[in-house]
């Protein structure tokens, strides 16, 4: 693993036990913004990429058990299979998802994409992750993502941009479909 991965999970396992008082209210406005703009049919089996203590599924309230949950940090994960015990907590890297290709309907990536070395590599992940016509969720930091360089990014790994717009003040979020097989 790279300097920088180590870097990211030791910060994360730091603030594990923290992480859901000090962001949930934010991160709720996110997820409650995004799903506002995307059906999930309970069939539906989708991953959270860098999914951390699970705020995606507090948000959606155990409304599908297909959620997979992975991350890089063993102690956010650990937050959150204490909270829903049900479901699939990963430890694994955005980079080197254990997964079958063309496995999941929709792969959720939400505050994540700035911790990566290259957003690339974790855009081609996610690509072979997701079925044909799967569904890309991401959000990204205004500050060290632009419009043009979300859409190069996603252009670059093939999907086709459903819509791109400024989730908050911080975040730009981007939905796009993987076309091929
Ligand atoms: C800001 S948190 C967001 C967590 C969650 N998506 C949310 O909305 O609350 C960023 C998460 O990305 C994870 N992460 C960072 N780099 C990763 C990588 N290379 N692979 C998997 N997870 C990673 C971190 O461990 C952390 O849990």
């Amino acid at each position: 693993m790279k300097d920088k991965k180590y870097e990211v999970r030791r910060r994360y396992d730091a603030t594990a036990t923290h992480y859901d008082k000090r962001y949930f209210d934010i991160q709720m406005k996110k997820y409650n913004e995004i799903f506002s703009e995307i059906d999930v049919d309970n069939s539906e089996i989708i991953l959270d990429v860098g999914g951390g203590t699970g705020l995606l599924l507090d948000f959606m309230e155990n409304q599908t058990s297909n959620i997979f949950c992975c991350d890089i940090s063993f102690k956010m994960l650990k937050e959150g299979k204490n909270k829903h015990k049900a479901n699939h907590f990963i430890c694994a890297d955005s980079d080197h998802l254990p997964f079958k290709e063309n496995r999941f309907n929709k792969i959720i990536c939400v505050s994540v994409i700035q911790n990566v070395p290259d957003p690339q590599i974790t855009l081609q992940e996610i690509y072979s992750s997701l079925r044909c016509e799967g569904i890309i969720i991401l959000t990204a930091l205004t500050k060290l993502f632009s419009d043009t360089k979300i859409k190069e990014m996603m252009h670059k790994a093939r999907f086709s941009i459903l819509k791109l717009w400024q989730l908050t003040i911080e975040d730009i979020s981007v939905i796009a479909k993987k076309n091929e097989g």
